[in-house]
Formats: structure tokens, C-alpha cells, sequence
């Protein structure tokens, strides 16, 4: 065999080895700067968010956004929910970003795009849903604040904005699960702490 392409054999396992790491330490990195693992939602928890959508009435063609749309596992239970619906992911993590691009890829009512959602316009949103953290929840409120269209359905995913008024939500896999539906922006709450 050729000097140089024994080189580039012995080397391949490590130069892969490489890659899976900075992979891996990427996820890392990204959590510590958003402070938000990327968990997937399970099937039962994209039902329940699938759920107070259609009890918010989404219309035909709507526009979803699903704010941290992870490894893509809840943008592909909406797109499948609502054949119709124009559905846009927004992830900051490179590789689940990629993975839940090749999860999509033959879905033409999906659109991924890698970048920060504070960044995003939501004007279009005409649904909002969310799967993130305690901690974001403040941040997140005044980014619908700023951007939505009131009365847009917004459904949060395990961590609920502690502080406004839940319109209906569904608990069918326990606490951890739950999903609660808001009309953005949803009235303000008298005591804060009764919810997940
Ligand atoms: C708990 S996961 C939820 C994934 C997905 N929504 C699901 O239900 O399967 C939250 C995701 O939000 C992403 N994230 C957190 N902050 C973000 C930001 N500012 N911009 C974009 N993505 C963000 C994280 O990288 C993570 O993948």
C-alpha cells in the first residue's frame, strides 16, 4: 500500500475519535451557556402539547414555533399533528440541531434554522411552544411580551411561566410532564408558587 495512504488509515480512529468528542463536548458547552440540557420530549408529552393545540383552535396553515427544538422530537410530532401548519424549529446546539435536521428531512412542513431564539422575530408566530427551564422562563416571557400578537396560544412544556394565568393544561404523565397552554399575554397571577 501507499506510504501515505497508510498514514491516512492509521490515523482515521483517532481523527474520528476527535470529531465524536468535540461533538459531545459541544453539548456541554452549550448547556452552560443556555443553562438548558437538551432533553427530548417523550410521545405522551408532544400528545399533550399536540392536545391544547387543537383546543386553542390552530388554524389551517398556521405558523409554529418551537423555541429550543432540541434533537427535533416535539417539531416532529406537530408536523405530524398538523399536516398544514408551517413549523420552525430554533436550536443553538450544533449537534442536535444536525440530528433533528436528518430526523426531518422529509418533512416538507418543517423548517429548522441553528441560532439563539432571543434573536428570533415571532411576529409571524401564530403559536408558541416551549420546552426549557425554570431559570428561562422570566427571559422567555418578555421575548413573547415584545413579539407576539396577543391571544397567540403559547404551550410550555414541564416549566411554566410561574407568574400568568394557565387557560387549561394537561398532566396525563405526571408532574414532570405537564403541559400548560397560555393566551400570550396571559394575565399576571396573584400568588406565583402553585405551579410546576
Ligand atoms: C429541554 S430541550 C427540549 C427539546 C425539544 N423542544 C423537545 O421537546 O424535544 C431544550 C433545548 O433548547 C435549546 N436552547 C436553550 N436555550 C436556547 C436558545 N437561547 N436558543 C436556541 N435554543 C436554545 C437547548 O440547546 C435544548 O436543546
Amino acid at each position: 500500500m501507499i506510504p501515505a495512504l497508510m498514514v491516512v488509515r492509521d490515523l482515521l480512529p483517532a481523527a474520528a475519535l476527535l470529531i465524536v468528542s468535540m461533538l459531545c463536548l459541544s453539548i456541554l458547552l452549550f448547556q452552560l451557556v443556555t443553562g438548558v440540557p437538551p432533553f427530548s420530549s417523550t410521545a405522551l408529552e408532544g400528545e399533550n402539547v399536540v392536545a391544547l393545540l387543537k383546543r386553542a383552535g390552530l388554524a389551517e396553515g398556521a405558523m409554529v414555533y418551537e423555541l429550543g427544538s432540541g434533537w427535533g422530537s416535539l417539531v416532529i410530532a406537530l408536523a405530524r399533528a398538523f399536516p398544514t401548519a408551517q413549523i420552525r424549529g430554533v436550536e443553538i446546539s450544533p449537534l442536535p440541531y444536525w440530528v433533528s435536521r436528518f430526523r426531518t428531512r422529509n418533512m416538507p412542513n418543517v423548517l429548522l434554522s441553528r441560532g439563539n431564539f432571543f434573536d428570533c422575530n415571532l411576529t409571524d408566530a401564530q403559536a408558541v411552544t416551549c420546552y426549557l427551564m425554570t431559570n428561562t422562563m422570566p427571559r422567555i416571557a418578555e421575548l413573547l411580551d415584545r413579539t407576539l400578537v396577543p391571544g397567540t396560544p403559547v404551550v410550555s412544556l414541564c416549566f411554566w411561566f410561574r407568574e400568568r394565568e394557565v387557560a387549561a393544561s394537561l398532566e396525563r404523565s405526571g408532574l414532570l410532564g405537564a403541559a400548560a397552554l397560555y393566551y400570550w399575554p396571559a394575565p399576571r397571577r396573584a400568588s406565583p408558587n402553585a405551579q410546576p
